[in-house]
């Protein structure tokens, strides 16, 4: 097992290392210069072109894969983007049709939850496309159509290099959509995919970076409880900020939308607890950047302990940063496959600190066969 875990204490050390390579092997084979590929699915563009509503139903990291994408997919294709805990999906009766497209994300294929969502839909002649880590799995055998993610195995209990392979995947999902409704061109989605391709080299910068968010892990070792707040892609980030601390230090946190702080989640904030933040582009999206900002500044003037996540170069917020953590600038539809990497390797450090095993978190399974 030493071997197999290459030199690192745990599985997941290295699978949070493999992120870049989980992400250029997902995208290899996808675009020949003109066109999206999604040459492992049996769905023609003919059928694609038909679809007028996308529904993301997964579990776990999985659907927060799918909130992330939903942002992708509305902005390229212009069509509604549902995402729903599979565990919720088929028990209030939503309105499917031949034309709504169903995407089952899942890394092992086999979740419960997301298998029944995949009946439901299909008996309501939904079209299914499966988005799957393993192949063969029962989800993406019952189907019509299967686009893998490349992430390769992955032990550690808790997702990490699927969850990017995911999100990935859901893009080329989106781009291949745009593309067959004519609503993008292919100068655009060669910019879109060429933006996908520098995404490994980001990942792996942004690894490069990563001791000061292992000395903060130290330090929070003691923590009651972690916020994580975001805005736009950012707040689906925060989310899986926060299941991974949970999951795997067994620490009290939540994830916010930012901007709903006045709406209950300040009433939260005393002194000295640790808030982290995931700071749009002040570049790319200055108005966002900008409120914030100004919540920053409210919940430290109320005493918590500001970790900052933003881009290089950011020396607005630098100032209101008890922590800063910079990372590589990259678009806006790209930042939580960079800004998802420092909460991962949090929550790894704070468990570690606690003594707890990192690969097994206490009551989780790896793959969820029951309801
Ligand atoms: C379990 C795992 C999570 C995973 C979720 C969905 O809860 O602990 O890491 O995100 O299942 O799994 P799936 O295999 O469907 O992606």
């Amino acid at each position: 097992e030493a071997a197999e875990k290459g030199g690192f204490e745990y599985f997941m050390d290295k699978e949070i290392q493999e992120q870049p390579d989980a992400i250029a092997n997902t995208l290899r084979g996808h675009f020949d210069g003109t066109s999206i590929l999604l040459d492992e699915q049996r769905l023609g563009d003919d059928e694609l072109r038909t679809i007028d509503k996308v529904v993301v139903v997964a579990c776990g990291s999985a659907y927060h894969s799918g909130l992330v994408a939903k942002y992708a997919i509305e902005h390229w294709t212009r069509l509604p983007v549902e995402v729903e805990l599979a565990s919720e999906f088929r028990y209030r009766d939503p309105v499917l049709t031949r034309d709504t497209l169903v995407v089952a994300v899942s890394q092992s294929g086999e979740t419960a939850d997301t298998l029944e969502a995949v009946r439901h839909a299909r008996e309501q002649k939904a079209r299914v496309l499966a988005v799957c880590n393993t192949n063969g799995s029962q989800i993406p055998r019952e189907s019509d159509a299967v686009l893998y993610t490349h992430a390769g195995p992955e032990i550690g209990v808790a997702s990490t290099k699927a969850f990017m392979a995911q999100v990935v995947a859901n893009y080329l999902v989106g781009l291949a959509l745009a593309q067959a409704r004519g609503v993008k061109y292919s100068d655009e989605v060669a910019r879109d995919f060429a933006d996908l391709s520098a995404m490994p080299a980001a990942v792996a910068e942004t690894l490069t970076r990563m001791d000061p968010v292992r000395a903060l892990g130290q330090e929070l070792v003691d923590a009651k409880a972690v916020l994580f707040l975001g805005r736009h892609v950012g707040f689906p980030v925060a989310l899986e900020g926060a299941l991974k601390l949970k999951e795997l230090a067994y620490m009290h946190a939540e994830g916010f939308a930012a901007g709903e702080l006045k709406h209950g989640p300040i009433a939260l904030i005393e002194e000295g607890l640790p808030v982290v933040v995931v700071t749009p582009s002040p570049k790319l999206r200055p108005l966002l950047h900008s409120k914030l900002l100004s919540n920053i500044r409210e919940i430290q003037a109320r005493g918590a302990r500001t970790i900052v996540i933003c881009e290089d170069g950011d020396d607005i917020v630098a100032p209101f940063a008890d922590t800063l953590i910079s990372l590589p600038s990259v678009p806006v539809l790209m930042q939580p496959l960079v800004a998802t990497v420092p909460l991962q390797i949090l929550a790894a450090e704070i468990a570690r600190a606690r003594g707890f095993d990192v690969d097994k978190p206490r009551n989780l399974a790896k793959s969820v066969t029951v309801e």
